[in-house]
C-alpha cells in the first residue's frame, strides 16, 4: 500500500481517440498532460474509425509517453512509482494498445502496474482540483459513450441510480450536429452555436424528465430531425440552442434530484459533455439556488486526457495495491455499483 508523500505515477488513456499520457503526483498534482488527438483523422468519416484509432494510438504512444515524462521533469522512468492505464470501457484495439504500452514499462522497470476504469477516472477528474471534496457527492458522467447519474458514497463506493436507456448525451450532440452538417466531434460545435440561438426558439420534449433517474436522448435526436425537414429554413443556431437546452434541462433537473435525494451537498461532472458552456452555467445556478456546491473540472478535464487515470490509479494503489500483470482490456466494462 502506498502511503508516503512524492508518489508520482503515470497515466495513459487510449480508450477512443485521443492518444494521453500524464504524469500525477499524490493524486492531485498534474506534473504534465498530453493529449494527442485523433479528430482531424476521424472527422471526414463523421466518427471515431476503430481500425484508424488503433493504428493512431501505435503511431503516438511513445512519442506521447515521452513528452509527458519530458514535461514532468522525469528524466527516467525508474524515478516514477507506477504505471496506469485505462482498461476499459472503450474499443477493444485501442485499449490494448495503452494497456500493453504500461505493461511493458512496468514490466522492464519493476514499477507497479495498476489498471483503471474510464468512468471511474471521469470522476476522480474533480478530486485533481478539488482534493478535500466530501463525500456524498451526486455525480454526473457525460460523454460520448456513457451518461451516468452516481451517488459517490466515498473512494470506491458507487451507486449508479440512471443512466441512458438509448443514446448518450455526448452521441446525442455528435448525431444532431452530423446531421445538421456541422461537423465532427459535433457537441463543442453546438456548444459555439447555440450561445449565437434563442434556446427556447423550439420546445423540443424533456424524455423522462420527472420520471426517475434514467436518461433517453434518441427520440430528442428524431425530434430535431424531423423538425429541420419540416421547417428547412429554421435557423440552425436556434434549432441547436434549442436542442442543448432540453439536454441540458434533463441532465440539471435528474441531478439536482438525485442530491436532494442522497443529501449530498455537492454536485459534481465529468466527461466530454461535462465541457459544454450551457450545461456548466446551468448547474451552478442550480447549485446556489438549491443551497449547493457545484464542482465542475475545467474543460480540459473533462474530456479524454491521461491526468485523471493517473489521479485514479493512485487512490486505487492505496486502496487495492498493484494489478497483476496478465489482466488484459475490458472493452465493456461497467462502474462497480454497491447497491
Ligand atoms: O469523455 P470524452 O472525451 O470521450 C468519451 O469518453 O466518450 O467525451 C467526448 C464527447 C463527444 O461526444 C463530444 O461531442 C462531447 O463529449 N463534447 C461536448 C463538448 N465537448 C466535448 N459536448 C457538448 N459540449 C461541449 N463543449
Ligand atoms: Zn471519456
Amino acid at each position: 500500500m502506498v502511503t508516503e508523500a512524492g508518489v508520482r505515477i503515470l497515466g495513459i488513456e487510449t480508450s477512443c481517440d485521443e492518444t494521453a499520457a500524464a504524469v500525477v503526483e499524490d493524486g492531485r498534482r498534474v506534473l504534465s498532460s498530453v493529449v494527442a488527438s485523433q479528430v482531424d483523422l476521424h472527422a471526414r468519416f463523421g466518427g471515431v474509425v476503430p481500425e484508424i484509432a488503433s493504428r493512431a494510438h501505435v503511431e503516438l504512444i511513445t512519442a506521447v509517453i515521452a513528452e509527458a515524462l519530458v514535461e514532468a521533469g522525469v528524466l527516467d522512468v525508474t524515478e516514477l512509482d507506477a504505471v496506469a492505464a485505462c482498461h476499459g470501457p472503450g474499443l477493444a484495439g485501442a485499449l490494448l494498445v495503452g494497456v500493453s504500452a504500461a505493461k511493458a514499462l512496468a514490466l522492464s522497470t519493476g514499477l507497479p502496474y495498476v489498471q483503471v476504469n474510464h468512468l471511474e477516472a471521469h470522476l476522480y477528474a474533480a478530486w485533481l482540483e478539488e482534493p478535500d471534496l466530501e463525500p456524498p457527492l451526486a455525480v454526473l458522467i457525460v460523454s460520448g459513450g456513457h451518461t451516468l447519474l452516481v451517488v459517490m458514497e466515498g473512494h470506491g463506493r458507487y451507486r449508479v441510480l440512471g443512466q441512458t436507456v438509448d443514446d448518450a448525451a455526448g452521441e446525442a450532440f455528435d448525431k444532431v450536429a452530423r446531421f445538421l452538417g456541422l461537423g465532427y466531434p459535433g457537441g463543442p460545435a453546438i456548444d459555439v452555436l447555440a450561445a449565437t440561438g434563442d434556446p427556447t426558439a423550439i420546445p423540443f420534449p424533456r424524455a423522462m424528465v420527472d420520471d426517475g433517474y434514467d436518461f433517453s436522448f434518441s427520440g430528442l435526436k428524431t425530434a430535431v430531425i424531423n423538425h429541420v425537414r419540416r421547417y428547412p429554413d429554421a435557423e440552425v443556431a436556434d434549432v441547436v440552442a434549442s436542442f442543448q437546452e432540453a439536454v441540458v434541462d434533463v441532465l440539471v433537473t435528474k441531478l439536482v434530484g438525485a442530491a436532494a435525494e442522497a443529501g449530498a451537498s455537492t454536485l459534481v461532472i465529468g466527461g466530454g459533455v461535462a465541457a459544454n458552456s450551457r450545461l456548466r452555467a446551468r448547474l451552478l445556478d442550480a447549485a446556489g439556488a438549491t443551497g449547493r456546491r457545484a464542482f465542475l473540472p475545467p474543460p480540459a478535464l473533462c474530456t479524454d486526457n491521461g491526468a485523471m487515470i493517473a489521479a485514479t490509479a493512485w487512490w486505487r494503489l492505496r486502496a487495492d495495491g498493484p494489478t497483476p500483470l496478465d489482466a488484459g482490456a475490458d472493452p465493456n466494462l461497467r462502474l462497480p455499483s454497491v447497491a
